[in-house]
């Protein structure tokens, strides 16, 4: 199982606090049965450059692999790269995707998204280079218009949903509808810490497997498995 979207890397944005909870954050992964999660820290253009936010990564990345064990699920570096108007034009966005996937994930506003927004998010697609990956996607479905989500999955723009979402007594439903029609690629615990965001991702498959079935939930897995292994 893959976990699509993580803050393990220590003191490289406000997930983890250091070396060691990075390690009992992998742990509690390992446990659930993740196997491959991708370290998504924050990137904020107006911040930083794209190349001292590698290099911290890489340093963090560093000082985790110095430290932990066997065992652990795989890491592939990414980003959570926030969205801004102008960042289709953005120089060494494509350095921020994960591994050698082309994937990209991508924090979205929470308003509604403009025309211009859209069309930036087409552009970047089109280009051939990147495909993008809506982070945490349920955050954005009640400011947008109905036929969006579709457009874009048209689009070829992929989704990506935490895990809380399923799990959540309200949310299930509709997270369990968006994937039975097709419309979320990927799950992420989103995981920030040990305490009040820790990594919870093993019954969000748990329940996309009780409720859609074994095959559904196969295909699921694979789908993430086989992305990340052939590109
Ligand atoms: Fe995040």
């Amino acid at each position: 199982m893959v976990d699509f979207h993580s803050h393990i890397l220590p003191q490289m944005d406000d997930g983890s606090s250091g070396v060691e909870e990075s390690f009992e954050m992998l742990s509690a992964l390992a446990r659930q049965g993740v196997e491959t999660v991708i370290a998504t820290p924050h990137f904020y253009a107006n911040d930083e450059s794209v190349s001292d936010f590698l290099a911290r990564r890489e340093k963090s990345f560093a000082a985790l692999n110095a430290s932990v064990g066997k065992g652990l699920p795989d890491i592939l570096l990414g980003a959570e790269v926030k969205y801004y108007e102008g960042i289709s034009r953005m120089a060494g966005l494509e350095a921020l995707c994960i591994g050698n996937t082309g994937l990209l994930l991508l924090e979205m506003p929470m308003k509604r998204w403009t025309e211009y927004t859209l069309r930036e998010l087409i552009d970047i697609s089109c280009s051939g280079k990147i495909i993008l990956v809506l982070a945490h996607v349920e955050r954005y479905l009640s400011f947008q218009s109905s036929g969006t989500i579709d457009y874009l999955l048209k689009n070829g723009i992929l989704l990506q949903i935490n895990a809380g979402f399923l799990c959540g007594t309200f949310s299930k439903r509709k997270a369990l509808g968006l994937l039975k029609r097709q419309a979320v690629h990927f799950i992420g615990s989103d995981c920030h810490n040990m305490s009040d965001r820790p990594p919870d991702i093993g019954r969000a498959y748990e329940i996309i497997r009780k409720k859609l079935g074994n095959d559904f939930s196969q295909a699921f897995i694979n789908f993430a498995k086989d992305f990340l292994n052939k590109n």
